[in-house]
């Protein structure tokens, strides 16, 4: 399907959330975000601006950019070739990863997104785009349990990795046990790993003092999403580790390696990256693992992260 195609889509069935990340996105080198933002608001023409400097825009960036990488710094040094990724939005992880031969992967979100990115999938491909692996893209809330184990069913053989970023601060605590409780029945039943980007801090925004745009302001307000996010990094710990998950590994990036990152440091002042640097970390990602017997004390592996002092906005 070529550009013209996909330009009568409703585009209010998309979630307003995963449409300005993509647009947010289209400033990196995220594989496909640059193609699939131009899509996205066709007819009209999606220029990204490298010559903004609003400081914000570009730490925002900067956040996502690393939380897309960070996953799959977690995936590579893994040998699974079956992964499932839930509320996947209009990343398309799925798109690059199952290019490489013997992947199966298994893309989902609600099935309005889903329905939507089923288009953009098949105008990517149009774009001289070949398929080693396998890719299967299907709807799945993910606190729909059968749903959840019937998608599952799909993989041949062997471990699964489910990735997901950007979902666990819209779930409240009850759906995230809910969560929790499906992911380990799965992974205790298969093997494999759970890799999420979603270990955020509360009040870390203020924290920072980074404003945002009313809009934005109000989308956070109305879904509760500093609610939902956790008191510490200890506090994740011990809820995963209530839920029978240690953690296995957190991701760990350089700044160099984000092609945002130029951006960001022609546009931030000196005084404004000392705060950043004196907040330290406010998210995380981190590959969690079954636990194979309940754990009482926190791991030797989660006391040292905690105490690394990383740059804020990563
Ligand atoms: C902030 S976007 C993140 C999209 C993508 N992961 C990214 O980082 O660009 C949140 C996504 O979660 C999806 N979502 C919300 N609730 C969900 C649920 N219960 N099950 C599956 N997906 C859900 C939304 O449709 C949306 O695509």
């Amino acid at each position: 399907m070529e550009q013209e195609d996909i330009t009568n889509l409703n585009y209010n069935s998309i979630s307003p959330s995963a449409r300005s990340l993509l647009l947010l996105k289209g400033h990196t080198n995220i594989p496909f975000a640059r193609q699939t933002a131009e899509l996205l608001t066709s007819p009209n023409k999606y220029i990204p601006d490298f010559n903004n400097r609003d400081m914000i825009f570009w730490a925002r960036v900067v956040h996502f950019e690393n939380r897309y990488w960070s996953i799959d710094k977690l995936l590579e040094d893994l040998p699974i070739k079956n992964i499932l990724e839930l509320s996947s939005g209009f990343s398309f992880r799925s798109l690059e990863t199952s290019g490489k031969s013997g992947f199966y992967y298994i893309d989902t979100d609600l099935p309005d997104v889903i329905n939507l990115k089923k288009d953009f999938i098949t105008a990517l491909r149009n774009r001289s785009f070949s398929t080693e692996g396998k890719l299967e893209l299907a709807p799945l809330n993910c606190l729909n349990e059968p749903q959840f184990h019937e998608i599952v069913s799909h993989f041949p053989m062997g471990e699964i990795v489910i990735v997901n970023e950007g979902l666990l601060m819209y779930l409240d605590s009850k759906e995230k046990e809910n969560l929790c409780n499906i992911i380990h029945k799965i992974l205790k039943e298969r093997g494999g790993y759970w890799i999420t980007a979603d270990i955020y801090i509360k009040k870390s925004q203020a924290k920072l003092n980074l404003k945002i745009d009313d809009k934005t302001t109000d989308f956070f307000l109305k879904h509760n999403i500093e609610e939902n996010k956790f008191n510490s990094f200890e506090e994740a710990e011990s809820f995963f580790r209530r839920m029978g998950f240690i953690i296995d590994k957190e991701a760990v990036l350089k700044h160099s390696e984000l092609s945002s990152i130029k951006y960001f440091l022609k546009s931030v002042t000196i005084k404004q990256l000392f705060k950043i640097r004196k907040t330290g970390k406010i998210q995380a990602t981190w590959r969690l693992r079954v636990a194979d017997v309940e754990l009482k004390k926190p791991s030797n592996i989660t006391k040292t992260l905690f105490n690394r002092n990383n740059i804020g906005l990563t």
